[in-house]
């Protein structure tokens, strides 16, 4: 089956300042596929290239599954669906009257059934005839959920849905996106919330610019730091030189604090059978020894710090 995105080298420049650049991903049909990285790093700029509102610079791409060129922009925009990062909706209408506007805009086909469903799913019945500019911000954002409803698209582009959103309604928007990804739709998530990504993306992508790292949010914390061995003892060892330098596959350690080391190492089932015999061998009461487990949070600060040194796929 066909990806429902398929991106390759794309790259967007608004004069010279690159937004993001050289970004190849898939995302299958039916995935949650998020999109994470700092302020500024692009991902914005990602969502509106894909949604056709703005052209790349270079790259190219297929959006559910049509060529991304300026002659299929009506096309792609007939089977997508963006939740912009503003919701961007008129204040002095009500929710239903916004949502009618929108409906009429796009030419859906039965439009009060369609939004009479857009509206029950982000649970806003009750408000339909509020207007807008009377609403929270949590639940404009919700209005601005329904409107992205109202197409049925196959990919829906959700910017930031849940920023600023209290943890209930968060939960709500959350099992929205699992329901519709187990609906077929394909969601593409940007966020900031790292346990967001890692809760409901089947693959997480991290840009900074560029593409800094892709894979299930699990791998994404082993490839970069199952490489660490935590050593800690009873008591701090007199000359750690002597006890880890030159064991195999320890490539360097550091202090951590009192009797606690950090080795980097290449294979940790190669390094921590024999740093442990060295420790028995230099008489040290080891405490424990084991693989550093670390948050996708440790992982996303690391790879954004890191500019210089883009190290998608280091080992
Ligand atoms: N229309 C534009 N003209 C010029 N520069 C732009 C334009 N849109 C975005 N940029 C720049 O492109 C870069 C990426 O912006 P973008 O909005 O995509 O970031 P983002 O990852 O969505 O950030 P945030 O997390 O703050 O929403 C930024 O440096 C931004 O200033
Ligand atoms: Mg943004």
């Amino acid at each position: 089956m066909q990806p429902a995105l398929s991106v390759h080298a794309l790259s967007k420049r608004f004069g010279d300042r690159v937004a993001f650049n050289d970004v190849s991903f898939e995302v299958g049909r039916g995935e949650v596929f998020g999109f994470l990285g700092p302020n500024g790093a692009g991902k914005t700029t990602t969502v509106r290239t894909l949604g056709t509102l703005i052209a790349p610079t270079s790259g190219s791409a297929l959006v559910a599954g049509i060529p991304l060129i300026p002659e299929n922009a009506v096309e792609i925009r007939r089977r997508i669906s963006i939740m912009p990062e503003s919701p961007g909706l008129y204040l002095r209408l009500s929710v239903i009257e916004n949502l009618e506007c929108f409906a009429d805009l796009y030419e859906v086909p039965e439009p009060h059934k369609r939004i009479a469903r857009a509206l029950h799913a982000v649970k806003l019945d009750e408000r339909a005839r509020d207007l807008c500019g009377a609403l929270s911000k949590g639940l404009r954002q919700r209005v601005a959920l329904a409107r992205a409803l109202l197409n049925e698209p196959q990919v829906l582009f959700l910017d930031e849905p849940t920023s600023g959103l209290d943890p209930a309604a968060t939960r709500d928007v959350h099992e929205l996106i699992t329901a519709l990804s187990h609906s077929g739709v394909t969601i593409f998530l940007t966020t900031h919330r790292l346990e967001e990504a890692e809760r409901l993306c089947d693959t997480v992508a991290i840009l900074n610019t560029t593409l800094r790292m892709l894979g299930p949010p699990a791998q994404l914390r082993t490839q970069l730091f199952a490489t660490t061995l935590a050593v800690r003892t009873r008591l701090p060892l007199p000359d750690p030189d002597r006890v880890f330098n030159g064991l195999p596959s320890v490539e360097a350690w550091r202090r951590d604090g009192m009797g606690s080391y950090s080795l980097t190492v290449s294979d940790p089932t190669i390094a921590a059978p024999a740093v442990t015999r060295a420790l028995v061998a230099a008489d040290a009461d080891v405490l424990s020894i084991g693989e550093s487990l670390h948050s996708l949070e440790d992982v996303y600060l690391e790879l954004v710090d890191n500019d210089a040194n883009p190290p998608l796929g280091r080992s």
